[in-house]
């Protein structure tokens, strides 16, 4: 599904990855671990394609369709949860709202909200950004720090959806963070580690 190989970025003279390698297949749910600062954030914008690696391939099998959740979610924060969804859903050609509205219903918001995500909460702005990287079933799901802000209920939902996405083989699921989610079924786990991925014995 993903294949990185010797992606290396520096940002002027800091290096801040330096020959990651990373594979993955489909139905993987993969765990990068990682303190502030150690580039994991990078790391997934350059696989979404947000950011350019000064060196090294990236290779996708075809066709890939990447949902991703990198730092903060954004959003035309003027607009409701149904206006910003569906305007990505139509981005993809996609008029099926269904399973926007019961990702919504899971996560205890309301896809017909007439508040605009400006007044949302952190932790509501948060599972809107965790329901943009999956409501259309994309195949490669990117996810920085997605359970931050959530509460435990909502991060229950959070670990049974991926969960079953992954044991469904639908989607690459990849999971960035600097502590422990609890619960999810890591199929491997990472550490960035002085600018490299090193797999971490389960
Ligand atoms: N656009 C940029 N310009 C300059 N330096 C950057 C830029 N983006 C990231 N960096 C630097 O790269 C390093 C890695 O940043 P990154 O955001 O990837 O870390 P992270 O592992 O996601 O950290 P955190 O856990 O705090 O989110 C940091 O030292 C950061 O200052
Ligand atoms: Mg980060």
């Amino acid at each position: 599904m993903i294949n990185l190989k010797n992606i290396h970025k520096s940002f002027k003279n800091q290096v801040v990855l330096n020959g990651c390698n990373l594979s993955a297949q489909l139905g993987d749910l993969v765990h990068i671990s990682g303190p502030n600062g150690s580039g994991k954030s990078t790391l997934l914008f350059i696989i979404a394609g947000l950011l350019e690696a000064d060196e090294g391939s990236m290779h996708f099998d075809n066709p890939v369709n990447i949902g991703a959740l990198i730092e903060n979610p954004e959003f035309a924060d003027y607009s409701t949860i149904k206006d910003n969804l569906s305007y990505l859903l139509k981005l993809k050609n996609q008029v099926d709202e269904t399973y926007a509205v019961e990702l919504c219903r899971n996560f205890n918001l309301d896809y017909y909200d007439k508040k605009v995500i400006k007044n949302f909460s952190v932790g509501m702005k948060q599972k809107v950004g965790i329901i943009q990287a999956i409501m259309e079933d994309q195949n490669l799901v990117l996810l920085d720090e997605p359970t931050r802000g959530l509460d435990d209920e909502s991060k229950e939902v959070f670990v049974n959806l991926i969960n079953e996405m992954t044991s469904k083989t639908k989607a690459t699921v990849i999971i960035t963070s600097h502590d422990e989610i609890v619960g999810l079924n890591y199929t491997s786990s990472y550490r960035l580690d002085a600018g490299q991925i090193i797999e971490l014995q389960s």
